[in-house]
């Protein structure tokens, strides 16, 4: 069973400037709730309690928002404005929140291997809450969650993208097992067309067996003095243990101002409700 979730949550934003000056691009929202609480929800409806955040500088709006608001909620009590925060109160009832700080950002990583104190050793869950999955049934979590009681080991999201897209993903390469699973045999950090093993890029979804931390202690840092996830998954996936799983949902790429917009949309459309 897996408890916990880490939400690595320190990285700058910094296509998403001037917003994320002195505001985390974790709290931007997409029509009237912000990515992280998004995250948050997936992870609670995929059975976790435990959220904890890697958090840097300037990110306190964060464990604000997780948190009772008592003069806000004092102000709007009885009024029909109170259903708008049933959704994070639910949150805040049932969930505990954790938090570290990633003193030097160096990079996705580093970020995890940060998290290592929150998690302990056992398997948990990573959501990179810039990656918005909506679906119609089970969260892309969910899915996850079923296929790691089947597989025990690591388990990261993937889906089609076209193949001049490469360069902005990790890319992998396996053996189908079955409709939609795969077992990892490469991985590939943003690699250009020509060299990218195939199209099938890595989301911000993983599930991730402890023995990760070891391994992350023992990888170097790349080119840009970052120290990759890719190249940790990797060394798992050389022993053959880690899946990959076409999820069944839509995702959008929140980190960009172009997946910002398109899911900010499509969520008005579909989504939103006024009260
Ligand atoms: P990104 O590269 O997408 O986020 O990292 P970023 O660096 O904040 O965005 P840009 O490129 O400057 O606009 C993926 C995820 O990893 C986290 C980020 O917060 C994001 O959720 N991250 C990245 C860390 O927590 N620490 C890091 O050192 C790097």
């Amino acid at each position: 069973m897996i408890k916990k979730c880490l939400f690595p949550v320190a990285g700058y934003g910094t296509r998403f400037l001037p917003a994320t000056k002195s505001m985390p691009k974790e709290m931007l929202p997409i029509v009237d709730k912000p990515l992280i609480q998004y995250g948050v929800e997936e992870a609670y409806a995929a059975g976790m309690k435990d959220m904890a955040f890697v958090t840097g500088r300037g990110k306190r709006a964060i464990p604000d928002h997780f948190d009772v608001s008592y003069e806000l909620e004092t102000e709007i009590s009885g009024s029909k404005k109170e259903q708008r925060l049933l959704g994070i109160r639910k949150l805040i009832e049932n969930c505990t929140f954790n938090y570290t700080r990633q003193i030097m950002m160096k990079g996705l990583g580093h970020a995890i291997l940060t998290g290592e104190s929150l998690i302990g050793d056992q398997a948990f869950a990573v959501i990179l809450a810039d990656d918005l999955c909506l679906t119609e049934g089970q969260g892309v979590l969910h899915q996850m969650v079923k296929l790691y009681d089947e597989f025990k080991c690591s388990i990261v999201a993937i889906e089609e993208v076209p193949m001049e897209r490469t360069s902005s993903y990790g890319i992998i390469s396996g053996k189908s097992i079955r409709d939609n699973i795969y077992r990892v045999e490469s991985m590939v950090e943003k690699p250009e067309p020509a060299e990218a093993p195939s199209n099938l890029a890595v989301i911000g979804r993983y599930i991730l067996t402890a023995d990760i931390f070891d391994i992350l202690r023992n990888t170097q840092p790349g080119a840009n003095g970052e120290i990759q996830l890719t190249d940790a998954i990797l060394a798992q996936a050389k022993k053959g243990s880690v899946i990959a799983y076409q999820f069944k949902g839509r995702r959008f790429d929140c980190g960009s101002v172009d997946g910002f917009v398109e899911a900010t949309n499509y969520c008005y459309k579909n989504l939103y409700k006024e009260i």
